[in-house]
């Protein structure tokens, strides 16, 4: 099996499991760090965190152009719908669902999902992928730390994406101890410098984690990893 990421700034992330192409939260338009545009970008599948315009931005006309199927909680998948998307997958929180790329299971996030058009969003999520070789990927979203992260990293958690920004989500310090908790193998930052709100050194960041005997990939918008 192979796993290649790439980031694409912000939380916007690609996936690239064996021939399945996953674009994660979508926030191509507008967004000051993305190297690409939403009309480049292929998908299969479109995951969405919750309603926030940086993160849902770009699903819609992603998911119209390509046909991809958009997974995210109940209540996006149905503000999709009425926006024309032709295929979506509806979970929830602690909900978990084999879908062809590997068993993906929606995690809570202490946060807001309100829609840009002020439609209820239900509830913000994160994502835990288990990939069909066992890779456990953990994609926290936008949240405060919590300590549930402990028991989510339990089974063991082969790479995290941990926001790092502050002011809207966790800052250095907070993601830090939720890397002490989720004990994953390597981590991945994101949701800092897109705007100078949420400018953090993810170099200092990375120093600090490595020493907890976790590898921290610091990626620049557009890089990829050849994860496996
Ligand atoms: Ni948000
Ligand atoms: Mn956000």
């Amino acid at each position: 099996m192979s796993i290649k990421i790439t980031w694409y700034g912000h939380s916007t992330l690609a996936l690239e499991i064996d021939d399945h192409k996953i674009i994660v939260d979508p926030y191509f338009t507008d967004n000051p760090a993305a190297t690409v545009s939403a009309g480049e970008v292929g998908a299969d599948y479109i995951l969405v965190t919750h309603g926030h315009f940086d993160h849902i931005g770009d699903a819609a006309s992603i998911a119209k152009r390509t046909g991809a199927l958009v997974i995210s909680n109940f209540e996006i998948s149905q503000w999709l719908e009425k926006q024309g998307v032709q295929r979506v997958h509806g979970q929830h929180i602690g909900g978990g669902h084999k879908h062809p790329f590997g068993y993906l299971k929606l995690t809570p996030a202490l946060h807001g999902s309100g829609l840009p058009d002020g439609s209820n969003g239900g509830n913000p999520v994160g994502f835990l992928l288990t990939t069909n070789d066992g890779t456990r990927i953990y994609i926290v979203g936008d949240t405060g730390l919590f300590s549930d992260m402990r028991l989510i990293g339990q089974d063991g958690i082969d790479l995290a994406f941990v926001p790092i920004g502050d002011n809207f989500t966790m800052g250095p310090d907070d993601a830090y101890k939720a890397v002490e908790m989720i004990k994953p193998g390597a981590v991945i930052p994101t949701h800092y410098n897109t705007w100078e709100l949420i400018a953090q050194d993810a170099n200092s960041w990375a120093e600090r984690v490595s020493k907890l005997g976790v590898k921290v990939h610091v990626l620049k918008p557009g890089e990829s990893l050849a994860f496996k």
